[in-house]
């Protein structure tokens, strides 16, 4: 997802300074930035002028401190997991400038509780993009309970800008996106747990009868098991309801390491 925000945030101008935890992470998302990019000039999306332009307005930074330290908006695109959220937002919120923005692309944890990690939670909102980020439309945007009017505008007009489209959702345990989605995720594993088809076949059905551009389980690997499981325990706190139980055969998954298109082997081989 970072390196997919970067790519929109180049490609419409702005400097960006992608701040990863070491150095070879740092190169693999600039070559994942770079082949993305070459595939867009490859369908004449862009040509190979603009492709260098992009990359120029990128630098990269391994020290998260001097990384936030010129930003006028820092975007967190980290594991969702709240206790390294609420730690790398206190590093962020220490070395930022006054004035700038904190965003985070969480895709289902509280935006008033990360807030709270910060002395700005005025200034603080949720800007969730969705993968793969240089395609996708949406950005859902989170208002936390103290975020200010102001900047709910400056992120809806900045959306605009990267020629994305913005929709309000309220704070709330996945927000929109992910309530409607993740329990279509865990109820397509559920039909697997209990044999009532195949992967390929329960996939098969959600996109030639429901249109889906790719079925439930495909998308549970593109997403990421472990990361569809941390959101649906996320809901499944929030709401201290059973309709979010994550089903066994997920959690299993995960604790095997099968964990989707990142490790080559989920409900599909990569
Ligand atoms: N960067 C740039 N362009 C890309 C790209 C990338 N990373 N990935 C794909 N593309 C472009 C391709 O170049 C292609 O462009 P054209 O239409 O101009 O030819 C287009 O996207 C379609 O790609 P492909 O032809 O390679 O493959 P496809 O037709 O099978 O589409 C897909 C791939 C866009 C991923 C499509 O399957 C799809 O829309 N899937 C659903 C994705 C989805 O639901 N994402 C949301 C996940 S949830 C999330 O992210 C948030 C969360 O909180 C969990």
């Amino acid at each position: 997802m970072g390196n997919g925000i970067a790519h929109v945030f180049a490609m419409s101008g702005f400097t960006v300074r992608l701040v990863e935890t070491g150095s070879q992470l740092a190169d693999k998302a600039l070559a994942t930035i770079d082949k993305n990019l070459s595939r867009m000039v490859e369908k004449g999306k862009i040509s190979e002028d603009e492709k260098d332009a992009s990359l120029k307005r990128i630098s990269t930074d391994t020290n998260l401190a001097d990384g936030v330290n010129k930003a006028d908006l820092v975007i967190e695109a980290i594991p969702e997991i709240f206790d390294l959220k609420k730690k790398v937002f206190a590093t962020i919120d220490e070395h930022a400038p006054d004035h700038a923005i904190l965003a985070s692309n969480t895709s289902s944890i509280s935006i008033t509780k990360l807030a709270e990690c910060t002395k700005r939670p005025g200034q603080f909102i949720g800007m969730h993009f969705f993968n793969p980020v240089p395609v996708m439309k949406l950005v859902e945007v989170i208002n936390g309970m103290k975020t200010e009017s102001n900047v709910t505008k400056r992120i809806l007009d900045l959306s605009d800008k990267l020629g994305k489209v913005a929709v309000p959702a309220n704070d709330s345990p996945g927000f929109v996106s992910n309530r409607v989605l993740m329990p279509m995720i865990n109820e397509a594993i559920f039909c697997v747990y209990e044999g009532v088809a195949k992967p390929e076949d329960i996939d098969s059905i959600m996109t030639l009868g429901m249109a889906h551009p790719m079925g439930p389980l495909r998308l549970a690997d593109f997403i990421g098991l472990d990361v569809c499981l941390d959101i649906l325990d996320v809901l499944y706190e929030g709401f201290k309801d059973p309709k979010y139980r994550p089903c066994p055969l997920l959690v299993k998954m995960v604790d095997a390491g099968m964990l989707g298109d990142k490790t080559g082997e989920g409900f599909f081989s990569y």
